[in-house]
Formats: structure tokens, sequence, C-alpha cells
């Protein structure tokens, strides 16, 4: 089967790459590289020994999506091409509508216009806004999003949904993934945030390797156990192996939209995080704690039941094994990660 990744070379697309590459699965892959690096390609064929079919250029280019479609006979597209950083979004918003909403209306308009409809969609945890309980299920209300990045995942969600209503042909799988974390456990492939991590456990990461002096703990005044923010973290390698239940759910499916919580169903807190990588990884994180962040919650974490139940998926990775997959990661790129 020949599917065609967005966004191939980012932080899920590599991950995902190597899942479908070692099930069997031909991928032709599409970035831009505007927050990911070309050797990534190199770096998947090293732990898969097999090549993707690679096309540099811009999902909001049309004519490259056109020489993609027709050069290669496309069963399906997994898209994870979008800018990812909140905080960034709040300062360029049209750049974040332009590259996260306008270009998957090219993508669609492409796939009909080839007559592939088969899709699966990244979108994120970010569209329930501030849940009023957790566990969060998908039949929460989605919106009340609090910052760019979040709305534009609300709004192709609504596409996704207007297009299924016009032509029920059309075969959608929304993920909503929750906290990925971690790397492959060969320390080849990882995450390589620029410039100073927004997110947890990058930034436990720098600390451990000396790269920051210390982690802000932001808010340990929370409703929470130990006064800290909880989440859902998930293990990256047991987020792409969803994708590889999602092809398998719309290659047995003649149309549908199906939307799934990706995530393990238990919050862990900040410091029950500082505290196992620590632990795990035999390691000191400096911490201190100051006020909480702005637009924080107090938790998020999923009820990936339905998931579970009509994917046939599940987690099997541990807390452990994502301190101990990122920090190996760390070590093993740490003049990759200096020169950032
Ligand atoms: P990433 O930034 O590592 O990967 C995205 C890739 O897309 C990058 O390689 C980038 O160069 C490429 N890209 C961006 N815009 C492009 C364009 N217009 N044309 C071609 N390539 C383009 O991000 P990621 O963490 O791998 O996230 C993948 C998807 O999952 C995104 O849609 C993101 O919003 C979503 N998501 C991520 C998280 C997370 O915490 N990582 C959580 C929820 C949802
Ligand atoms: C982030 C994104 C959100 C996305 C989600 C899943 C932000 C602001 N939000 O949220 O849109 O859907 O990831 O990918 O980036 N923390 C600290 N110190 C730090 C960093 C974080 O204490 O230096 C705490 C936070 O307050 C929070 C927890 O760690 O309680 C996790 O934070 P983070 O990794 O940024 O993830 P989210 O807040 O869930």
């Amino acid at each position: 089967m020949n599917i065609f990744i967005t966004g191939v070379t980012g932080y899920i697309g590599s991950h995902t790459s190597v899942e479908l590459l070692n099930s069997g699965y031909n991928i032709i892959g599409l970035d831009n590289f505007s927050n990911s690096k070309r050797e990534v390609l190199d770096k998947i064929k090293e732990i898969t020994g097999k090549d993707i079919k690679f096309y540099e250029g811009d999902m909001l280019d049309s004519n490259i999506l056109d020489k993609i479609f027709t050069e290669n006979n496309i069963d399906m597209v997994i898209d994870f091409a979008a800018f990812k950083a909140v905080g960034d979004s709040v300062q360029r918003p049209i750049d974040y509508y332009i590259n996260n909403v306008s270009s998957v209306l090219t993508l669609l308009k492409t796939m009909k216009k080839y007559n592939v409809k088969n899709l699966i969609f990244s979108s994120s945890a970010t569209v329930y806004g501030t849940p009023e309980y957790c566990p969060i299920t998908e039949e929460f209300p989605i919106g009340n999003t609090t910052n760019p990045y979040g709305t534009s995942k609300l709004y192709v969600e609504g596409i996704l949904k207007d297009l299924y209503t016009s032509d029920n042909s059309w075969n959608i799988c929304i993920f909503r993934y929750f906290n990925p974390v971690g790397a492959h456990e060969s320390g080849i492939i990882g995450e390589d945030p620029n410039g100073i991590p927004a997110n947890l456990m990058p930034f436990i990461t720098k600390v451990a390797t000396g790269e920051l002096p210390i982690l802000s703990v932001f808010g340990n005044d929370y409703d929470t156990s130990d006064g800290t923010g909880i989440r859902d973290y998930i293990h990256i390698v047991d987020l792409a192996k969803a994708h590889i239940n999602g092809i398998k759910k719309l290659a047995s499916s003649n149309g549908g939209l199906f939307i799934y919580n990706l995530g393990t169903g238990k919050g862990y807190s900040v410091l029950e995080m500082v505290n196992a990588f620590q632990k795990v990884n035999n390691v000191k994180v400096n911490y201190k704690i100051v006020g909480r962040r702005e637009g924080d919650i107090a938790e998020c974490y999923a009820d990936s039941s339905k998931a579970n139940k009509e994917l046939g998926w599940k987690t099997s990775k541990t807390l452990e094994d994502m301190c101990k997959d990122a920090y190996n990661y760390a070590i093993k790129n740490k003049d990759n990660f200096k020169n950032k």
C-alpha cells in the first residue's frame, strides 16, 4: 500500500515512517524542512534499511502535490505538516492559519482531483480547550481554544466534518494526540526542538544534559495530588504505531469520519515526571517552583478506550521508557542539540 506522508521528517512523521516501513508499507514523503532536517531521511533508512520516496516542497504548493499524485499511485494520506508552537502562533496568527489550514485545503483539493479519499489527520487534545473534568472522551465539547495553533486544528476538524457531510465516500480518521514524548529506542531519531523548549520533556532533558541550568515548574498550587500540572504523556513509538491501526481501519471502511483520542489514559504531574527522569537515568534535574504559566490547565488526560476498542490499539511503553529514550537520544545527539 502506498502512503503519502506530509511533514515526513518531523518528530511524529519520522517515527511513524519507521513503524510503517517496518510493517511493509511504501512511503511517499513531503517536507519543506521548516522544522526538520534532511538528514532524518538517512536516519530512517539507517533504522529500517528502507527508502522513502521523498519530495522537498511545500504543502501549500499545488504544483508539487500534482506532481506527487501523478507520479505515484497513492492509496492513503497521513497529514502531519503544520506549525506547532503555541506561543509562536500567538505572535504569527496569519502564518499559522495559512500553514495549518490553507495547506490542508490545498491537500484536500488535490486528493479530490485524484480521487484519493483516505486521510489520517493529526489533531490535538488542545481542541478540548479547558475540559470540565478528566478523563476526556471524544464526546466532550470542543472549542474555546486559547491560541491560534489550537484554533487552526479546530478549524481543520470542522472542514473535514463538512467535507464528509458533502460526500460520505470520504474516509477520514482524526487523531487527537495528547502529549507525545520520548524517542525511538535506537537513539537515532527523536525530538529536536529549536531554541529553548516550551514543552516539559525536552526542557527536562536539556537540564539533565547540562545545556540549560534549571527547570521552572509552572505552579504547585493546582488542585492535583502534588499541586503541579497533570498531563497524559504518551511514548512517541506507541503514538506512531497507532497510525498503522488507523490505516487498517480506513482500509476496511467504505467511508466514514472517525475520531480518536491517543493517550495512555494516565496522567502524571510535573514533579512525577522530574522524579521518574532522575531515577531512571540516574541524573540530577535541578528545578525551582515558579508561578503558573498563563493559559495552563490543572489536568488533562485522555479516555482512549474508543481507540483501544475500535482500532485494537493500546500503548505498551511505560513512563520509564519515555524518560530513558528521551535521555538516550539527547546523549547520543548532544552536538546536534547544542547547535540549536
Ligand atoms: P514537527 O514540527 O516536528 O513536524 C512537522 C513537519 O512538517 C516538519 O518536518 C516541518 O518541516 C513540516 N512542515 C511544516 N509545514 C509544512 C508545509 N507547509 N509543507 C511541507 N512541510 C511542512 O511536528 P510534530 O510534532 O511531528 O507534529 C506533527 C503533527 O502533529 C502536527 O500537525 C502537529 O500540530 C500535530 N500534533 C503534535 C503534537 C506534539 O506535541 N508534537 C501534539 C498534538 C498534535
Ligand atoms: C502543550 C501545548 C498544547 C499541545 C500539548 C500536546 C503549549 C503551551 N501547549 O501543552 O497546545 O496540545 O502540548 O502536545 O505548548 N511545564 C513546566 N515547566 C516547563 C514546561 C512545562 O512546569 O518548562 C508544565 C506545564 O505547566 C504543564 C506540563 O508541564 O503542566 C506540560 O507542559 P507542556 O509540555 O508544555 O504541554 P501542555 O501544557 O500539555
